[in-house]
């Protein structure tokens, strides 16, 4: 959602804080800003744009020994990208910075403007900093202050906060929005993720809902909502700073989907033994797989669509029902849930706030939680019955690869661990396919990354046009949508994803001369059918472009341009497929100029409804 950092220690506050910006910029990048202590007092910068604009704007100014301050990257909920709406936000008092939402900062705004309050920007961050400011001429003490003015405040929040005549002091409070304080040994950091001090420590203190933080050159304190001390176990990063880096990949996005075989082994290992389904290092006792009625997969984005792909393993091998409900959805709709259902959240990020929302709400009711998250401690992942971490490493590009790789694999091994007790799978079976997956890990991806002429060539068509179909059956047509999303987040070309079956339902008639439609077709079973949809749709103008195995000779012959991918088992190649359709977004973005890792209007991690 946003990005915020604050620092206060012997380094230059201002290079620290724009060189953890930078780090933090995919979680939000429309504009900018930060906040240092100078010989001369508070020093404030603000910028509509990236990190960059607001490093080129602190280079024109003389910020030498600032030893202290707070940052923030934004994406935009209250008030267009300006440089007014940027944060900070305050008085001449305090400043702020804000992840999260205020949802009821109007209602606080006119409370304030009765008591001589202007406000200069349309955010509801400006309210929070104004509020603390009122509570702090009530209270003539600074964590009373903060304390008095999060009880008024309802929604989600992650402040940083400086006040002028506490030059060398970062304070800090969170509900719901992540926050982390960094213990470095030249100074101590709040950052909204590891990835912004990961260079100077991987020692980290995670603060916990209504908690307050004091964090000095030397010292960090947190007390309860009551003020009481709070000893807090200190973390160690299980990533490195290599891991947020491009390492001499042109984006983030390519590195991270040459990662995937690596990263998908590692998961593998982790889940498995003997290639044997094992989840006991999260899940001790096999007895929360038994007596399943129903299994309702709740995510967003991406994470539904690896959901949709659990689905069709999970009803294939354990024949258990599934339901993949979109979690926006889910929260608001009643679900009909039984004693005896499992419900399943996926999140790389571990913090989406509509999947979080919905895991509160399933455990209300007393249903078994399971959360697939890649983000290790997130807010997801504590706060369900159970977690299977993915251990893709971080993942920097705002459009979801590796993630969404190994979340499929891990549904597959989940579906292999419930087919095994269901007696729907036998053991050998289930070994068979494990060994099978690290040989598709290992190989099959890997020759699909290193042979990427076709799909270059295709997506270079692709991008003359404006709208693109995806068409494909069974779990092929789940891959279509994940490969629709893709394309349309980084390439901002205009896609959906059907049925192949559906298409001369209605939607047919949008095909004209030249249109590219995309036929997914892994599954032997559908060759036959696949075939005919991509001869109804070449009659009538379409360039087909396919993404089928080695031996689907008959869709090979039918489609204008075929991306080939090795020939596994059925149920594996959806995995390649994945690279395939993830490389040919990324180049189709490509030939289009986009800015790949940072889509215009995204986020990497939407921490608000
Ligand atoms: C994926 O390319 C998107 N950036 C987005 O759909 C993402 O998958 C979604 O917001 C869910 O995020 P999460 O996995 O962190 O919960």
């Amino acid at each position: 959602m946003c990005g915020i950092i604050g620092y206060s220690g012997t380094g230059n506050a201002d290079e620290l804080i724009i060189e953890g910006l930078h780090a933090l910029e995919y979680r939000g990048y429309d504009s900018a800003g930060m906040t240092v202590f100078t010989k001369n007092g508070l020093k404030t910068i603000k910028t509509k744009g990236r990190v960059g604009d607001l490093e080129s704007k602190a280079k024109t100014m003389f910020l030498e020994n600032s030893h202290c301050g707070i940052g923030h990257t934004r994406w935009a909920t209250h008030g267009k990208p300006s440089e007014s709406n940027a944060h900070p936000h305050g008085t001449d008092n305090i400043m702020l910075v804000h992840n999260g939402i205020i949802e009821n900062y109007k209602e606080i705004a006119e409370e304030l403007r009765k008591k001589g309050y202007g406000f200069a920007s349309e955010t509801d961050t400006e309210v929070a900093a104004k509020l603390i400011d009122l509570k702090l001429k009530e209270t003539g003490e600074k964590l009373s202050a903060i304390r008095e003015a999060v009880k008024i405040l309802q929604g989600s929040y992650a402040f940083g906060i400086v006040f002028r005549d506490e030059t060398d002091v970062v304070y800090a409070v969170k509900k719901d929005s992540p926050l982390l304080i960094g213990i470095g040994s030249d100074g101590n950091f709040i950052a909204s993720d590891v990835s912004a001090f990961l260079k100077y420590t991987k020692s980290y203190i995670r603060l916990g809902d209504g908690e307050t933080a004091v964090i000095k050159q030397d010292k960090t304190e947190v007390f309860d909502l009551d003020g009481n001390s709070v000893e807090k176990q200190v973390e160690t990063a299980l990533w490195n700073s290599s891991a947020v880096s491009k390492s001499g990949f042109r984006h983030f996005m390519l590195k991270e989907i040459f990662e995937e075989p690596e990263i998908l082994i590692k998961t593998l290992d982790s889940i498995t033994k003997d290639f044997h389904p094992d989840f006991s290092a999260t899940i001790p006792d096999d007895k929360f797989f038994e007596n399943i009625g129903t299994i309702h997969i709740i995510a967003c984005g991406t994470a539904m669509h690896a959901g949709l792909l659990g689905k069709y393993y999970i009803e294939k091998f354990a024949r258990i029902p599934v339901a993949v409900e979109v979690a926006s959805e889910f929260r608001y709709n009643d679900p009909v849930l039984r004693e005896n259902d499992m419900v399943v959240i996926i999140s790389q990020s571990g913090e989406t706030a509509d999947s979080l929302a919905a895991l509160r709400l399933v455990n209300e009711k007393n249903i078994r939680t399971l959360s697939i998250v890649n983000t290790y401690g997130s807010t997801i992942a504590r706060e369900s019955k159970h977690v299977i971490y993915t251990l893709a490493g971080p993942e920097i590009a705002v459009a979801s690869t590796k993630a969404f790789s190994v979340q499929v694999l891990v549904m597959l091994i989940l579906a292999m661990k419930l087919g095994e007790i269901q007696g729907e799978m036998t053991k050998d079976e289930s070994t068979e396919l494990c060994e099978s997956l690290k040989e598709v890990a290992a190989n099959s991806i890997h020759n699909v990354l290193c042979g990427t002429e076709t799909i270059e060539s295709a997506a270079e068509i692709t991008a003359k046009h404006n709208d693109v179909f995806f068409i494909g059956r069974g779990i092929d047509n789940y891959l279509g949508m994940e490969a629709s999303l893709k394309l349309k987040e980084i390439s901002y070309i205009h896609s959906e994803a059907y049925a192949a079956g559906e298409l001369k339902h209605g939607t047919i008639s949008l095909i004209e001369e030249g249109t590219p439609v995309i036929a997914i077709a892994t599954d032997e079973k559908y060759y036959e059918k696949m075939r005919n949809n991509i001869e109804e749709v070449r009659s009538r103008g379409a360039f087909v472009i396919s993404f089928c195995s080695e031996n689907a000779e008959i869709i090979k012959n039918s489609s204008n341009i075929a991306i080939t991918i090795p020939n596994d088992a059925d149920c594996l190649k959806p995995l390649t497929a994945a690279a395939s359709i993830q490389l040919f977004a990324y180049y189709t973005a490509l030939a289009l100029g986009r800015d790949i890792d940072k889509p215009r209007n995204l986020a990497k991690s939407v921490t608000v409804e």
